[in-house]
């Protein structure tokens, strides 16, 4: 049990999968949260969950590539909850097929969700946390990003360089006592992996065979996910900045 009582979270991405998961276990904690995501009637299913904990819980309908948008948004919440103190950077979105049958609107699709929205979510909590010297801040990166991953060349590419953007903005503000680090999680069942797996049946049969494949012989679960998040936002993680964290079943020991 991480004491996370009082603090309060903005969870990109909140209202399905992995991100509800993530705002579930910071809610079992105490954590008020902020949610950022375009889902209105899954946040507000999200949301009652949150304050099923006792927790305060809003989503504000935004979309992370929309730079002022994400500037107002965070000011915003910054005002209607009196302060932030943890970030989770979750929102992202993929797509399985051969880089040369990418399109490029499949490549500015996840160049500017996956990696510019998450430089913008920062550069609107930055100056906020440095003010106050403290917060903290967590980005959804993936094992993709690590080892790279077949079929999704441009996806690998984003989640690398926030693992590169994280250890950077970890040292820049390790001063501000600040952290930042990344979780990466590996194959777990989501609506996103869903969508994939109805889209394409090379994919589905991909998935299928994970529970095979997993050394700890399962898919993750959103939960997974969100009890390692709610550890790097917990006191108890105060010395622990600038690291990478697969949450993969032993998929990959990097
Ligand atoms: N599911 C997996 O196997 C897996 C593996 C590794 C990493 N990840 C990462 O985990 C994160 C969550 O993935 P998921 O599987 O839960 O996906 P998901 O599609 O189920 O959920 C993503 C959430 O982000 C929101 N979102 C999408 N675009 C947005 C935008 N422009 N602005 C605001 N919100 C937006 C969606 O509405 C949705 O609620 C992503 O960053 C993904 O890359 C997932």
């Amino acid at each position: 049990m991480f004491d996370l009582k009082g603090k309060v979270a903005v969870v990109t991405g909140g209202a399905r999968g992995i991100g509800k998961g993530i705002c579930e276990c910071l809610a079992i904690q105490g954590a008020n949260i902020a949610i950022v995501d375009l889902l209105e009637s899954e946040a507000k299913e999200t949301c009652s969950i949150i304050e099923k904990h006792g927790c305060r819980a809003e989503n504000y309908s935004t979309d992370i590539t929309d730079r002022e948008k994400v500037y107002s948004v965070f000011n915003k919440i910054e005002n209607d909850f009196g302060k932030i103190d943890v970030l989770v950077n979750n929102a992202g979105w993929d797509k399985i097929e051969p880089f040369v049958e990418n399109d490029t609107e499949t490549w500015e699709k996840v160049i500017n969700l996956n990696y510019k929205g998450l430089i913008y979510c920062v550069r609107g909590v930055v100056e906020h946390m440095k003010e106050k010297n403290s917060g903290r801040i967590i980005n959804i990166s993936s094992d993709a990003g690590r080892v790279g991953s077949m079929g999704e060349a441009v996806y690998s590419g984003t989640k690398g360089a926030v693992i590169a953007f994280s250890k950077t903005m970890a040292r820049e503000l390790a001063r501000n006592n600040v952290t930042v680090n990344c979780v990466c999680p590996g194959p777990t069942m989501t609506p996103m992996i869903e969508d994939m797996m109805k889209e394409n049946k090379f994919v589905g049969k991909i998935f299928d065979a994970m529970d095979r494949i997993i050394p700890l012989r399962r898919m993750g679960e959103p939960k997974d996910i969100g009890a390692a998040v709610a550890f790097l936002a917990s006191d108890e993680a105060n010395f622990i900045t600038g690291q990478t964290l697969s949450v993969s079943g032993g998929l990959t020991m990097s």
